[in-house]
């Protein structure tokens, strides 16, 4: 069997490393790949631009199944066009992706469905949002409707905080045309937690709890980042927050998702806030999360090829996916400056020489096919172990073995208070 993955982080090289092991796969093409899947078993990189040219080379090589890895070309609707050339692809079409790349369509369909969610009010208009801000309660979060990298979230503590912020995405367009609606919700105070799950469209199944660290410094201060780091299963992710989970979030998502023809064979990810109130969903993905499915698919026991071919086959309902009863760790060691400016190109030395698996981010082969830093969250490293702590000591030692200049990653990333 051959397949393509869509993508170039390190989520895209743990699902390649992850299909590699299914006996039936000979080849994996990875688009664009990087310096990881280069080197992983059965994997080879390709240079394609646009989704023409996913659809030719997927003709041309007679790739039996297509895995995209970011919400970009699933919201640019990658998945319509391959359907509509009879290409396998694992994924939701345009509409269903609206899900991520919306906010506005995304918390109309939760209120809709009666999916307990942040109250809400969206704006297309910077003046009346202005006039709206004079008279809530602070804090508030004020959200770039549309896709903004992880980026277009801010919370806002007062109105001249809210105000600025309205600027930079309305006015400015700091986000592009991301910005040009915007969503303005309560603030919610509690345990953030990540459930990827796959779908079929009939039936929908929960991964192993995770938990990212978004923020770039220890503590949780700095700016939000696309994650520093992540553990599985998430300690917050009790058994009662997951009958909650299943009740107020997944089962009326399922229900939606029918009615309104946007199911599909795929992955949702679910980002929750447990609070003291209950469990919230803060925002849909309808794809992996990075860096979650490092730590998620280093505990998957089950085949995950096997998995996506029951999705696309519509047999969910009979499976029951094991998981390995450890703790995974993963740590982001990213470029010093990260998420602001940083610098790129230095190399990187002693990843073979650690105990657990390191998934490659952002780092490319130079013309001595040496492997440099070409992004800000450089390698993502992972240990599983029986207990949180020893796969937290276990990732951390390793993380002394690696070397790159302006190397800096979070100390406290499993840490639990
Ligand atoms: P989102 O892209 O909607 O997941 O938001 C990015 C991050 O902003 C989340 O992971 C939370 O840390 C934070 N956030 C989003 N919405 C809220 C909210 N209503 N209350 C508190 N924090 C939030
Ligand atoms: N780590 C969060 C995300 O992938 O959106």
């Amino acid at each position: 069997m051959k397949i393509l993955i869509t993508g170039s982080g390190g989520r895209e090289h743990a699902i390649a490393f992850s299909l590699s092991k299914n006996e039936y796969v000979e080849k994996i093409y990875c688009a664009p790949g990087n310096a990881g899947t280069y080197y992983e078993n059965k994997c080879e990189n390709v240079k394609l631009n646009g989704i023409d040219e996913f659809v030719s080379f997927v003709k041309e090589k007679n790739i039996d199944l297509t895995i995209v890895g970011s919400e970009d070309l699933l919201v640019e609707g990658i998945v319509d066009i391959f359907q509509k050339n009879n290409l396998k692809i694992f994924g939701p079409n345009k509409k269903g992706a609206m899900l991520e790349g919306s906010k506005a369509y995304a918390k109309d369909f939760m209120k809709k469905y009666g999916i307990k969610t942040a109250l809400y009010q969206t704006f297309n208009e910077c003046n009346k949002a202005k006039e709206y801000l004079k008279n809530i309660d602070y804090p508030i979060v004020i959200k770039a409707s549309g896709l903004a990298l992880g980026k277009g979230v801010v919370i806002c503590n007062n109105i001249n905080e809210a105000n600025k912020a309205l600027e930079e995405m309305m006015i400015k367009k700091v986000f592009g045309e991301a910005g040009s609606e915007i969503v303005i919700e309560e603030f919610l105070e509690g345990y953030e937690a990540s459930i990827l799950s796959i779908t079929d469209g009939e039936t929908i199944i929960p991964f192993i709890s995770a938990k990212d660290h978004k923020k770039a410094l220890d503590n949780d201060e700095g700016l939000n980042t696309g994650g520093m780091g992540t553990i599985a299963p998430n300690p917050y992710y009790t058994k009662e927050v997951e009958d909650l989970f299943i009740k107020d979030i997944l089962n009326p998502t399922l229900q939606g998702m029918k009615k309104e023809n946007i199911s599909f064979a795929g992955i949702i990810f679910f980002g929750l806030m447990i609070t003291k109130k209950g469990v919230y969903l803060l925002e849909y993905n309808v794809r992996m999360g990075d860096p979650e499915t490092q730590s998620v698919l280093m505990l998957m026991e089950s085949d995950y090829l096997s998995l996506i071919e029951s999705a696309m086959d519509k047999k969910l309902k009979d499976i029951n996916i094991k998981w390995k009863d450890k703790h995974a760790c993963c740590v982001v060691m990213a470029s010093g400056g990260y998420p602001s400016s940083y610098n790129k190109g230095y190399k990187i030395t002693g990843i073979n020489d650690i105990n657990g698996k390191c998934f490659i981010a952002g780092a490319k082969l130079d013309e001595n096919k040496d492997i440099i830093t070409s992004g800000g969250r450089v390698l993502n490293v992972v240990n599983i172990a029986d207990s949180l702590e020893e796969a937290r000591k276990l990732t951390y030692n390793d993380i002394e073995k690696i070397d790159f200049k302006d190397k800096y990653f979070r100390k406290d990333i499993g840490l639990i208070k």
